[in-house]
């Protein structure tokens, strides 16, 4: 794994060959959706590895100990809709009794900036770390407001979780918010000038719910 600045690049061998298949043209909707949601398990494994334990009592069929465990009330998983709904199962694999929030942002189709329509969090958010998911990071315009939105709500530990990223979009992020530690997969050449990640994957939301 490489780690510069606020960025890691999980590019563990198996990270790496499901995005290959990601972005496969010929990937259909299911195996699609399949494959976003195992590397949302591969990398959440990993991009998790600070949440913070507390000791609980346990007996074990030799003696009573204190074993760490995860506090249900430690995280917060927040897709931002629609493509980041398709890492939150994932997710909640690792960790089934997190709070689950959501964003909506669709970009606008000329000027690529996010237009917001629906936002709901868990509240209280403060002392929680929060996930932030979406495949894409593209400019990095949807990415900038949901975190926006989550601290203006007081959310203060956010990592944010992609599976591509251009490097126009972590440069904006990191920017905006140097505080949120970024998790990708794969760092990818540029951005088109319909502001889609080459060479990428596509419209991520379009082949997760086979829309077009
Ligand atoms: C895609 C993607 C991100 C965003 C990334 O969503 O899932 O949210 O674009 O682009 P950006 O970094 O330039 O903001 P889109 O707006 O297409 O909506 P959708 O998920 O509903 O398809
Ligand atoms: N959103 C996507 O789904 N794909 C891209 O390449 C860019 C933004």
């Amino acid at each position: 794994m490489e780690t510069t600045n606020n960025v890691m690049l999980m590019d563990h061998p198996l990270i790496q060959h499901k995005i290959s298949m990601l972005r496969d043209k010929r990937t259909g909707t299911n195996e699609f959706r399949k494959l976003v949601e195992e590397i949302a398990v591969l990398m959440g494994y990993e991009a998790l590895r600070d949440l913070p334990v507390e000791p609980v009592e346990i007996e074990t069929p030799i003696e009573v100990c204190q074993s760490p465990m995860i506090s249900g009330k430690k995280l917060a998983v927040v897709p931002i809709l629609r493509a980041g709904l398709g890492m939150v199962n994932g997710i909640l694999t690792l960790v089934p009794s997190a709070k689950v929030g959501h964003i909506g942002l669709c970009r606008d189709h000329k000027t690529h900036e996010p237009q917001e329509y629906y936002c709901k969090l868990p509240s209280p958010i403060e002392e929680r770390t929060i996930a932030v998911l979406d495949p894409m990071l593209a400019t990095g315009g949807s990415a900038e407001a949901a975190v926006d939105f989550i601290k203006t709500h007081g959310g203060k530990h956010i990592k944010f979780l992609c599976i591509i990223a251009a490097p126009e979009g972590v440069e904006r992020l990191s920017h905006a918010h140097p505080d949120v530690q970024i998790y990708c997969g794969c760092l990818d050449r540029c951005l088109n000038a319909d502001a889609y990640i080459c060479p990428g994957l596509g419209d991520a939301g379009d082949r997760i719910f086979g829309t077009r």
